[in-house]
């Protein structure tokens, strides 16, 4: 970890989304799984995604390499490592278990591993982490009802619900139900709005889910009535620049609309998506932001602590992280200080 890496809380990631090219091929030979090619780079060229579908395809078509429970504590803690070394202090995790019980693997298996991980990290890397179970909106309401039933017997191993997957022609209105229920079973809710889909999305995340968090919400901008209820509520926007980029809601990084969300008071965190597949992990995505906008450190401190402010964790343990965040600017205006 470097001087410049933030100590921050990664809030919107997704465990399969971490599945480098490395691990998938080593995972693929593990259990006797097809890929179009055993080489890492020549996998990693593939990448190259029009839109979130295009995307989407190809890292389901991935996921058929994880078949155990090791397999997935090897994912957990690949990403819990690298995760560790950008500085996150705190991880909120996706995962989608829709994806595996349709592959044919157990949710025992899921939590298995994905729970051992983060308990192995807490104590290994000194790294807090919970899981966030998501929804494939593709799927419906029926489904994802069905899905929160099975996982009840592992209330103890999530600590909310999220929803993804292809937004456009899959609103949140189709899931009112299911929010519904795991507000009932004291979850926390979040979803993926405003990404492809239009500031409507993001309405009904917000009336007909509940939502505490909007994931993405980068076309919120493009409605001011909303803006100013995001801004008024502080309602957390957990905004991924590279995947942005990668999945073209936006043309360029210099394009993103990062400084006018920040310019109009909404409450933004910075978060990967899927660093495996959109060429960096948090880090990289602060990195990239202050080359582009040429961010000042007092800019990245309030993307640091609005990491924190926007986490799921007791008061008391987000002004510990808050006061590591003040102590990393005091440190940086030092050093650039020459004092
Ligand atoms: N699943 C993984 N990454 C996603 C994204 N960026 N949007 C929707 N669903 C996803
Ligand atoms: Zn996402």
């Amino acid at each position: 970890m470097t001087v410049a890496t933030w100590p921050v809380a990664e809030l919107h990631v997704h465990i399969e989304g971490t599945l480098e090219t490395e691990l998938l091929v080593a995972l693929a030979r593990r259990n006797n799984v097809e890929l179009p090619s055993y080489d890492p780079d020549a996998l990693r060229e593939l990448y190259r995604f029009t839109d979130l579908q295009s995307f989407l395809d190809i890292y389901y078509a991935n996921l058929a390499v994880l078949r155990t429970e090791a397999d997935f504590y090897d994912l957990g803690m690949a990403y819990l490592t690298r995760a560790s070394a950008a500085g996150v202090r705190r991880a909120e995790i996706f995962f989608d278990p829709q994806t595996h019980l349709a592959n044919g693997i157990p949710l025992d298996v899921v939590f298995g591993g994905l729970s051992r991980a983060l308990g192995d990290a807490r104590v290994t890397l000194g790294i807090s982490a919970d899981l966030i179970l998501c929804f494939l909106r593709h799927l419906g309401g029926a489904a994802a009802l069905a899905t929160l039933d099975a996982a009840i017997p592992y209330l103890d191993q999530f600590i909310g619900v999220g929803l993804d997957s292809a937004e456009v022609g899959f609103p949140p209105s189709l899931f009112t139900e299911v929010f519904a229920r795991a507000e009932a079973l004291g979850l926390h809710r979040v979803a993926h709005a405003g990404e492809e889909g239009g500031p409507d999305y993001v309405h009904e995340a917000l009336d007909l889910l509940g939502v505490e968090r909007v994931d993405h919400g980068i076309r919120a901008l493009e409605d001011p009535r909303l803006v100013e209820i995001l801004r008024e509520r502080q309602i957390p926007l957990t905004v991924c620049p590279l995947s942005n980029v990668c999945l073209r809601a936006t043309p360029s990084l210099g394009a993103h609309p990062l400084p006018a969300m920040l310019a109009a008071g909404l409450l933004v965190t910075i978060s990967s998506d899927d660093p495996a597949y959109f060429g960096g992990y948090v880090d990289d995505n602060l990195t990239a932001l202050q080359g582009e906008f040429g961010l000042d450190h007092e800019q990245m401190a309030t993307l640091a602590r609005n990491s924190f402010r926007a986490a799921f964790l007791p008061e008391a343990e987000k002004r510990r992280h808050l006061a590591a965040v003040d102590e990393h600017l005091e440190a940086l205006l030092r050093l650039t200080s020459g004092a």
